[in-house]
């Protein structure tokens, strides 16, 4: 297995390593053909207890750009219990050290949700809890106000929603902002509404899919 681009404590990788497979081990339990539709009550009741978490490598992938691209304003569209959020925090916190204030904006609908991923924000100490800004609620609403110099996005969202949080958040993006939308592969269907917002002539969007399990979109707005 190559080396974690992530800096952290044994500890914290630990706790992460840990988290992931708690995510994987309740994803097994899930017949994913048979759920509703998302954004239906039903969906959400039956997501409400479930970390769905963003895998690891994926998250190492979207730690290690966030360090190349110096990140210190990064928005989650859709939390859970926490986990990508983690990383986001550990790399902007990592950035910061060279100057400049680490912020991550976290938004999910669930309280309940929200209460377990600041628990495990608690775990992972201050260094990553202080970072983090929390919005509960839907973040159609929750990202109308206050972002500003937008660095990076992860779309890790209900695919409904995937658009409406990018046209809220673009006109706070600076040049050469990324955005990460998970599943695009596996959900690629649903995803056409945003594959056709960003695709446009003109949109300056510029994307690419790349081969990780279901597939994960790398748009950078130029
Ligand atoms: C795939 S999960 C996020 C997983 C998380 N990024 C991680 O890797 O740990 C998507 C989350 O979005 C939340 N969500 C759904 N609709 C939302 C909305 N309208 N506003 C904010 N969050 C929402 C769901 O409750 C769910 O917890």
């Amino acid at each position: 297995m190559p080396p974690s681009p992530v800096t952290t404590t044994p500890e914290i990788y630990a706790l992460l390593k840990g988290l992931h497979e708690k995510s994987l081990t309740q994803e097994s339990t899930v017949d994913w053909r048979s759920l509703p539709a998302q954004c239906t009550d039903e969906f959400d009741s039956i997501m409400l207890d479930k970390f769905i978490a963003l895998d690891q490598d994926k998250c190492e992938f979207i730690y290690h750009l966030l360090r190349s691209i110096d990140a210190k304003t990064v928005i989650e569209a859709g939390t859970s219990f926490g986990v990508s959020t983690i990383y986001l925090a550990l790399a902007v916190a990592e950035n910061a050290k060279r100057g400049g204030s680490p912020r991550v904006i976290a938004t999910e609908k669930e309280a309940s949700k929200a209460q377990v991923a600041r628990a495990h924000w608690a775990s992972a100490g201050k260094g990553v809890e202080d970072v983090i800004e929390l919005r509960v609620g839907d973040l159609r609403e929750t990202l109308t106000r206050d972002l500003a110099n937008v660095d990076f996005l992860l779309l890790d969202i209900w695919t409904p929603l995937a658009l409406p949080a990018l046209k809220l958040v673009q006109p706070h993006m600076r040049p050469g902002a990324v955005i990460i939308a998970d599943n695009t592969i596996m959900a690629g269907d649903l995803y056409q509404e945003l594959f056709e917002y960003v695709d446009a002539e003109g949109s300056g969007f510029r994307r690419v899919t790349m081969p990780y399990a279901g597939g994960m979109d790398m748009i950078v707005y130029q």
